[in-house]
């Protein structure tokens, strides 16, 4: 059987890449395979958050899952904090996955900078408190963007030696679902770095609360070159702001680069911007409002959140009872 679990961390400010590297892509999946969808509020405090924020933002998160499409009733939806779970896997997983493994992460290089003595041991641990939330439902299939393939190769291979070092077939090897023409949203002001919530530069990103007015004036500005777009996607080589653009607008439209090559051929970007900013105010627009109007309720909110903390917590538990005896835990 398929099934589906992926996340986001509630560390404020969800944008176009969080959008169409991932959640725009969950909405489709869901009428074919049964879906979990987390609000990964463990993998959040792996850098430091203000409590109050912290709350506020995984309301908000939940509230751009459903905002976008995810229907509560036919999907789990739930915060990860609230399933122990999660936790008590990933100290079981810690315990098989060599520390040369974590040491190829390259999110835990970028994210500790140059004070790696100082960072803490969760940011380390992260990709296998990743993995244990894949592995946990014993999901097959986790739709993400391009920046999580490594943390997922990671995942397969935590499952490999589990099923290996206990000669079981337990854990399905999880594939990867890296979906659509927009796999990696780069930043609207600097093409050679990704879109990030963290990123300090207002222009660099479209939020998902923004309004027609900060989108239409954030495309403007989107960093561009002066050469028209090309006949075909091999004339956006070495062209990293117009390629973006250009994988946005096909993402947006739901079709392919080359088909946005083709129907702009020889357009200036000027002219284009005009229309992604249209297709994006159309697109985005009434996602936008109804995040504010479930901000405004956040009563409904939580008990989308304890209805999906039941469910999931329900097949937690009796997974978390297989690998114990998979493991020799007693459960007297
Ligand atoms: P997070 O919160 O950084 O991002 C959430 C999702 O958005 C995708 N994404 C992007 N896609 C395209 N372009 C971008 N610029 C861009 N930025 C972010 C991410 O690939 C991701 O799919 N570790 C994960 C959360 C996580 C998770 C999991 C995911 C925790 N446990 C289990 C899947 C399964 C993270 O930090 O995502």
């Amino acid at each position: 059987m398929s099934r589906i679990f992926s996340g986001v961390q509630p560390t404020g400010n969800l944008h176009l890449g969080n959008y169409l590297g991932a959640i725009r892509n969950w909405v489709g999946l869901q009428e074919n395979f049964e879906c979990i969808f987390c609000i990964v509020d463990l993998h959040a405090i792996t850098l430091p958050q203000d409590p109050e924020e912290l709350r506020a933002h995984t309301r908000e998160v939940t509230a751009v899952y459903i905002a976008a499409g995810i229907d509560p009733e036919k999907c789990i939806i739930f915060n990860q904090s609230m399933v122990p779970e999660h936790s008590e896997l990933t100290w079981m997983l810690s315990c098989i996955t060599p520390l040369g493994w974590l040491n190829r992460m390259t999110q835990f290089k970028a994210k500790a900078g140059k004070h790696r003595e100082n960072a803490g041991l969760g940011l380390y641990a992260y990709p296998v408190l990743m993995a244990a939330d894949i592995l946990l439902y014993r999901a097959t299939h986790v739709p993400v963007g391009d920046d999580q393939k490594q943390h997922l190769e990671l995942a397969r291979d935590i499952a490999g030696a589990f099923n290996q070092k206990y000669g079981v077939d337990y854990f399905p090897l999880p594939e990867p679902q890296i979906l659509g023409a927009a796999t990696r949203v780069m930043s609207l002001r600097d093409g050679s770095h990704k879109m990030s919530k963290s990123d300090d530069s207002d222009y660099s990103r479209l939020n998902m609360t923004d309004d027609a007015d900060a989108i239409a004036l954030k495309i403007r500005k989107a960093r561009t070159d002066a050469d028209p777009l090309p006949e075909t996607p091999d004339g956006l080589a070495n062209r990293a702001e117009a390629a973006n653009l250009v994988e946005i607008y096909a993402a947006l439209a739901e079709t392919s680069v080359e088909e946005v090559c083709h129907k702009f051929a020889g357009k200036m970007f000027s002219e284009f911007k005009s229309e992604l900013s249209d297709l994006a105010v159309a697109r985005l627009g009434p996602i936008a409002r109804e995040i504010g109007e479930l901000k405004a309720d956040p009563g409904y909110v939580d008990g989308i959140l304890r209805s999906g903390t039941k469910r999931a917590g329900a097949i937690a538990k009796r997974h978390l009872h297989e690998i114990q005896d998979i493991v020799g835990l007693l459960r007297p």
